[in-house]
């Protein structure tokens, strides 16, 4: 069946108000990016005619300006899961303007084919090619690319020559069975192909294909400062140490990390600290710090949902795809962040925390426990599963005045049955085994900022009896403190009784 080549702006006429829209890519990789601009040039125009126009959107996780921001500015989004980071999408979120249902980013693919989240109307993918029997090669992410193609009634593909067709075999395409048909995941080392390398759709559904030029729209990481340098530092000497006494194996397991300046920090520093064996990476989010150190032979194989790179990297990736090629695979993210998988590799899992509380609960995702910032991410599908759960977070924010440290989270997304170890630029606070009491002397006497630990010690010796010495009416004393003052150091118990 031939392809039939078309704008952008006849692109967006397949979509209407209403519309449920799947969305390739997973972080600002991989997502389309002219169709989207045109959406919300049409959704702009339907506003002034005084016609509703919005759509739901599905997407793999956050996405680039082109695709979230564009769309949140032109007010089109009525509905929007998982994950986001856009500032103007965000504050739809927090206005309730735009509804936004937060979930684990392994389980969004399969919620769709439940039925859970209603019907796919249009999936818009981005891709490196896509032949006339239907067989579409992703671009620098896979995320929920294969279900939506699969569920939707019509198919919109950005062609993008950005990224050149030879990157075809970097994906490995591989969709579950549902219930009570599904069988375990065949991965047994990060490096494992156990798909095919393109995406195969109905080629009747593909309404179109738009033609593009346009590159990814990664940030740039803020330089390094040297509480991240010193958080970086510290894991990498948890997991030396973790090497020395045989608790992790001296071969090592794969490594996941999260997304960030703090997580870029980390894989530096354990890539230069020579009593960590070369490793391998099973993750969603693959950075620039794992390419440079493939490159120096520190990372042997990178297994991830999307190259979320600096367009640099990205080029000089697709310059040496002889090099990279046999070295890094992108998977759907319901096989990369699959916990099933997880759990069988032993992952050492690394993730930012928001807010920490003494007992060892974790907050990734509200500000004050009402603002969104971005989503739980995949943070939870490794956090649960891996052999070592890892926080990291730098003891304070805003210059000192709020401490990520609290006597109670104030949102809850990882609880202490998880978290396995917090990590920050004063030290490391192993919980594994330890009761609420003991957890919290460590995470006070290792993590915290020393300006808080007085208070934090002060909190504990309230004279609260049971298993965890919560004082239900002052545990949120430093949030309320923080509203009333803006700094988390005033307060005084007394205040809070
Ligand atoms: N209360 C209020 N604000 C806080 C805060 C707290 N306890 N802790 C941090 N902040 C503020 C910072 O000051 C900063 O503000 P700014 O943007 O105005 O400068 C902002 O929150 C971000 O903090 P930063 O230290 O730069 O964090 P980050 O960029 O490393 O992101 C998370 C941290 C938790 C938001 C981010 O890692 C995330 O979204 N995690 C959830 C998803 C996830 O883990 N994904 C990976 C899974 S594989």
């Amino acid at each position: 069946m031939a392809l039939k080549f078309i704008t952008a702006e006849e692109a967006a006429s397949f979509v209407h108000n209403d519309d449920n829209v799947g969305f390739s890519g997973f972080t600002p990789a991989g997502n389309p990016k002219a169709v989207p601009v045109a959406i919300a040039k049409k959704a702009r125009e339907e506003h002034e005619k005084g016609n509703p126009f919005q759509i739901g959107m599905f997407t793999g996780a956050s996405t680039g300006d082109k695709l979230d921001g564009e769309l949140a500015r032109a007010k089109a989004i009525k509905f929007r899961t998982p994950y986001q980071s856009n500032k103007d999408l965000r504050a739809l979120l927090n206005a309730r303007e735009t509804a936004y249902y937060d979930l684990h980013l392994s389980e969004i693919a399969q919620m769709l084919r439940y039925g859970f989240l209603g019907k796919v109307d249009v999936a818009i993918i981005e891709a490196s090619d896509v032949t006339e029997n239907g067989e579409i090669v992703p671009t620098a992410a896979v995320g929920i690319t294969p279900t939506i193609c699969k569920l939707a009634d019509r198919i919109i593909v950005e062609l993008n020559d950005k990224h050149p067709k030879a990157i075809r075999g970097m994906h490995d395409i591989y969709e579950l069975q549902d219930p009570p048909y599904r069988h375990e995941i065949p991965i047994y080392t990060a490096s494992d192909r156990i798909g095919v390398p393109y995406v195969k759709v109905d080629p009747a559904k593909i309404v179109g294909v738009v033609r593009t030029s346009e590159p990814n729209e990664v940030g740039a990481f803020t330089p390094l400062d040297e509480a991240t340098l010193a958080i970086g530092r510290n894991v990498a000497a948890f997991l030396v140490s973790e090497i020395k006494v045989g608790r992790l194996p001296k071969e090592f397991v794969p490594l996941q990390s999260g997304v960030g300046n703090v997580a870029n920090a980390v894989l530096g520093c354990m890539g230069e600290n020579p009593d960590i064996p070369a490793f391998n990476v099973y993750t969603e989010v693959i950075q620039d710090s794992v390419i440079k150190l493939m490159k120096s032979g520190r990372v042997k194989f990178a297994s991830g949902c999307s190259l979320t790179v600096s367009n640099e990297v990205l080029e000089d990736i697709y310059a040496n795809l002889d090099f990279f090629k046999d070295k890094i695979l992108l998977r759907p993210q319901e096989i990369s962040n699959n916990p099933e998988v997880a759990r069988r590799l032993g992952l050492v899992a690394i993730n930012t925390a928001l807010e920490a509380d003494i007992f060892g609960n974790i907050n990734s995702t509200h500000v004050s426990g009402t603002r969104m910032m971005n989503g739980i991410g995949g943070s939870g599908d490794f956090t649960r599963a891996a052999m070592v759960s890892i926080f990291t977070t730098p003891s304070t924010a805003k210059d000192g005045k709020i401490s990520a440290f609290v006597p109670m989270v104030s949102h809850l997304d990882h609880n202490e049955h998880s978290v396995k170890v917090i990590i920050t630029e004063y030290g490391v606070a192993d919980l594994r085994g330890k009761s609420p009491i003991q957890r919290a002397r460590i995470i006070i006497d290792n993590c915290v900022h020393p300006d808080y630990r007085p208070l934090l010690n002060e909190y504990l010796e309230k004279g609260i009896k049971g298993q965890t010495p919560q004082d239900l009416k002052s545990c949120f004393a430093f949030h309320l403190e923080l509203a009333k003052s803006g700094d988390m150091r005033n307060v005084k118990w007394e205040n809070y009784l």
